[in-house]
């Protein structure tokens, strides 16, 4: 029998990191014929992680412009995708979050009828407009999958009440947690130099991840917070992997680039960032996926938005939502500096978001859809 050819598409860092997986999973499977497929939204972003995992695409759009519309992203993501679905003819593209590509390449399977796979599925906030345009990205994935792969319960009861048949939905633990235990087994030495010479002394360090489009009008009250913290604190180095957004590093960095205990570094590779975080403090975020792995490594992260689609580890009190008012920001991260107490109480290791094995369910639950292979059980935190 023909083996289903499963085509995966992605397009951003994040993406790559959750789907890497997957990848291996396929590769290892003799039920699947596998093709990566890359967008290119991102470009040096997306390459240090295919690098970093050994990855190499089947087909890459190359679509990245500096700076272009959300709408020139999913117009060449649908055009591109549709000719490489009529050269390839696969039998399920899957992919992965909330992303313009992701959305757009869910929308050229449906048009063409090759069944949709929905990894990392159900995550909703509530709110249309945040994060934007991600909200609507996963909501229009969700409504024309076939297979949905939910991370956790609460996101399998997202899709419920929107009406998807629970015999559709698998519930895998985020495949985030997978790469983790991967990047585990990697040997680390931070490429920046000033990084190594941080390591060396044994700072102190709080790291700050920030790129949300819909905080970028507030980018001035995150890098002022973080000023006065950098001031307030001069034994600690705060750390900031810059996002490649030029409307990102324009408003943010002004702020914070003259303070000597402030190091504004390029996007670290995977290895280097999971390494960061493991010798952080705390960590400063609007990240989804640094949401995710951080619990995980016992370190408290004060999320930078107004609501999350990753509850549980809120629930779980390692996470924090403390939006972007530059007086919130330094008055909480202020007291997880200064107050041994309330930093314990949230620098819990919990992991509800994944077991190492999310991978193998997923392809394990790609099997059943096509009468190949028995779904495993259902992922549970322990
Ligand atoms: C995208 C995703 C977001 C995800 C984020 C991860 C959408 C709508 N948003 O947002 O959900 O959280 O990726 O980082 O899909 N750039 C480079 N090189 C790179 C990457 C980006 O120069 O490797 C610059 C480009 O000027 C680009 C800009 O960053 O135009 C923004 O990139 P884009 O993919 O449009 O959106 P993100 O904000 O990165
Ligand atoms: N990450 C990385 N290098 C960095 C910053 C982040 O490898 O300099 C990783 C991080 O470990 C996480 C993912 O990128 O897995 C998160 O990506 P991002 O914050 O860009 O997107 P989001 O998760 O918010 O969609």
């Amino acid at each position: 029998m023909k083996k289903p050819k499963v085509m995966t598409v992605y397009g951003t860092r994040p993406e790559a990191i959750k789907v890497a997986p997957v990848l291996r999973q396929l590769a290892k499977s003799p039920n699947f014929e596998s093709i990566a497929v890359s967008t290119g939204q991102h470009r040096e972003m997306l390459d240090q992680v295919n690098q970093m995992f050994k990855i190499v695409p089947e087909f890459d759009l190359n679509i990245m412009r500096p700076a272009q519309s959300l709408n020139m992203i999913f117009s060449r993501t649908v055009s591109g995708i549709d000719g490489i679905i009529s050269a390839t003819a696969p039998d399920a593209i899957l992919v992965q979050g909330d992303t313009t590509t992701a959305a757009a390449a869910a929308i050229a399977a449906f048009n063409s009828q090759v069944p949709v796979v929905h990894l990392e599925a159900g995550l909703r906030t509530g709110d249309i407009t945040e994060p934007f345009p991600e909200e609507g990205n996963r909501k229009i994935v969700g409504q024309i999958s076939k297979l949905h792969l939910a991370p956790t319960a609460a996101s399998k009861e997202n899709l419920i009440s929107e009406g998807v048949c629970s015999e559709d939905i698998v519930i895998s633990g985020n495949t985030v947690i997978d790469a983790l235990f991967i990047a585990k087994n990697w040997k680390v030495r931070f490429t920046d130099e000033r990084l190594e010479a941080v390591r060396r002394a044994g700072s102190k360090i709080v790291m700050v991840t920030t790129h949300r489009r819909e905080n970028i009008q507030d980018m001035k009250n995150i890098g002022r917070a973080i000023a006065r913290l950098a001031k307030d604190f001069s034994d600690v180095v705060f750390v900031l992997p810059a996002h490649l957004n030029p409307k990102v590093r324009e408003k943010l960095l002004p702020w914070i680039v003259r303070f000597n205990n402030v190091l504004v570094t390029e996007p670290l590779p995977y290895n280097e960032f999971t390494q960061l975080m493991t010798r952080s403090t705390l960590i400063l975020s609007d990240s989804g996926g640094v949401q995710e792995e951080a619990p995980s490594l016992g370190k408290p992260v004060l999320v930078l938005r107004k609501n999350t689609e990753r509850p549980e580890a809120v629930l779980a009190g390692t996470v924090k939502l403390i939006g972007t008012n530059e007086d919130s920001i330094v008055r909480e991260a202020r007291r997880l500096l200064t107050d041994k107490e309330a930093y314990n109480t949230m620098a819990n290791a919990v992991n509800p978001y994944g077991d190492g094995n999310a991978a193998i369910r997923c392809v394990r639950a790609l099997g059943s859809m096509f009468g190949i292979d028995e779904r495993m059980a259902d992922y549970c935190p322990l």
